[in-house]
């Protein structure tokens, strides 16, 4: 299979682009995929926290990039799950410190080594996020289900186009079925009517993203909530599995349904 490389992206700010690169990076490595994780927001670096190894960081991609050390001696493996890495960013540089030339030349060295490279990039449509995205073929625009977001994933994916990433697939994230339900929040549908792309995943609103990102341990290592599922289900489809979609509309069934349906009532 030819290395994937793929840049995590949204127009709007805080919408999941963080959560859903080191999530969805476990999960491809959990099944079997080498991956690296990259960030590439440089000056406002996260994904190191989010995925627990910021007590390991010794070079970032800056001091690779400025002759300090080698891209490989930047590289932090992932103790809990064999083949996922993570390359971290500089923290006190500003933008400018990576150039779109460099992150193409990064990539180019990443491919030989690894399955998927996935970039987690800044919000917004400026350098930053252009520089992110110069090396990348793909991308995976992340939105919430407001109409803010939404109008400005549709200027990013206009972006992606003219820079020619291909596929750009959707994920609409934080979705709140009872919200929807009132309509007191767009539907997946309606996001997708608006942006006309591709969707690849629906994540609802869960306590548990934020319970996993505050302790450094990406839900798809073994947790079984739905956002968990949800995120293993974008993984799967990237890697062509025909997964069908979550029904977000259902309730979870509660304690005393599941006993019922052990014991065959659940008619
Ligand atoms: N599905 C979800 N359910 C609940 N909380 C979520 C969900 N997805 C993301 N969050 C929370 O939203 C906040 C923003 O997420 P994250 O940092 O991944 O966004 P981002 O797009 O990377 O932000 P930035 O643009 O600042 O880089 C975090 O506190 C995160 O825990
Ligand atoms: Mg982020």
């Amino acid at each position: 299979m030819a290395p994937r490389v793929i840049v995590v992206t949204s127009g709007k700010g805080g919408v999941g682009k963080t959560t859903a690169t080191a999530n969805i990076a476990a999960a491809l490595a959990i099944s079997g995929n080498k991956v690296v994780a990259v960030d590439g927001d440089v000056g406002l670096r996260n994904l190191d926290v989010i995925m627990g190894l910021e007590n390991r960081i010794v070079y970032t991609l800056v001091d690779a990039l400025e002759g300090n050390c080698r891209l490989n001696q930047t590289l932090i493996k992932d103790k809990r799950v064999d083949n996922l890495f993570m390359i971290p960013t500089a923290q006190s540089k500003t933008k400018d410190a990576v150039t779109s030339d460099q992150m193409v030349n990064v990539c180019a060295e990443l491919r030989k080594d690894f399955d998927f490279v996935l970039i987690d990039s800044p919000a917004g449509i400026e350098a930053g996020f252009r520089n992110a995205a110069a090396g990348a073929d793909e991308a995976l625009v992340i939105t919430t289900p407001e109409v803010s977001a939404v109008r400005d994933a549709d200027r990013i994916i206009g972006l992606l186009e003219s820079m020619e990433k291909s596929p750009i697939f959707l994920v609409v994230n934080r979705i709140r079925p009872q919200m929807v339900k009132r309509g007191d929040m767009l539907g997946v549908s309606d996001v997708l009517d608006i942006l006309q792309i591709g969707l690849i995943g629906m994540i609802p609103d869960d306590e548990n993203v934020v319970k996993s990102a505050n302790e450094g341990k990406p839900l798809t290592f073994g947790d079984e909530s739905r956002a968990s599922v949800a995120f293993k289900n974008i993984a799967a489809r990237i890697t062509g599995e025909n997964i069908p979609f979550m029904n977000l509309e259902a309730p979870q069934k509660g304690f005393f349904a599941r006993i019922r349906d052990a014991f065959g009532g659940g008619r």
